[in-house]
């Protein structure tokens, strides 16, 4: 944990929340053991929705499809779990989210759909939500 919240706050990513019930996420290592990705999601209380967070490359790593495949492993986890629509917040990468699938979404169907998350009750709390961009993506 020590070491994802280290990557997390290295790419500005939330790091509060992750111990809580529902999260589920992992932690990539490369061959000298050094974490250079991570991906994860929160389930909601019924299981049909997941919110994706966490999914991070070390900046000396990227732009060779590491991020695809941790969102992809994430997507897929989340499906086999029984989700049936994948949620995110993303301000930066919205072009990446797109070649996975994802459209823009509403903030509060998000915020409806995974109201005890833990992102979704931080940026309401800190009024940040109304900044945000959600995205949206069915799962199979
Ligand atoms: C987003 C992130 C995980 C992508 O990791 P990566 O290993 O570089 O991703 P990939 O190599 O699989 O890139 C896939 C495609 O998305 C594009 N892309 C990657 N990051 C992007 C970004 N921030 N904005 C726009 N496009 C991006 C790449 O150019 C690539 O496009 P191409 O196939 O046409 O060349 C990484 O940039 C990152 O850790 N960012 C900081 C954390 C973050 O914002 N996470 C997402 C919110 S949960």
């Amino acid at each position: 944990m020590d070491d994802l919240v280290e990557l997390l706050a290295r790419v500005d990513l939330t790091v509060s929340g992750l111990t809580a019930p529902g999260v589920r996420l992992w932690l990539e290592r490369d061959a000298s053991c050094r974490p250079v990705g991570s991906t994860g999601y929160e389930m909601s209380a019924d299981g049909r929705h997941a919110l994706v967070r966490s999914v991070a490359v070390d900046p000396s790593a990227r732009g060779r499809g590491r991020g695809t495949q941790l969102a992809r492993f994430a997507l897929d986890a989340a499906a086999e779990e029984g989700a049936r629509t994948a949620w995110l917040f993303s301000r930066r990468s919205g072009p990446f989210w797109q070649s996975l699938g994802f459209s823009p979404a509403s903030v509060d169907d998000l915020a409806a759909a995974l109201p005890r998350a833990e992102q979704v009750r931080l940026f309401r709390a800190t009024g940040q939500i109304a900044l945000e961009q959600a995205w949206s993506a069915p799962l199979r």
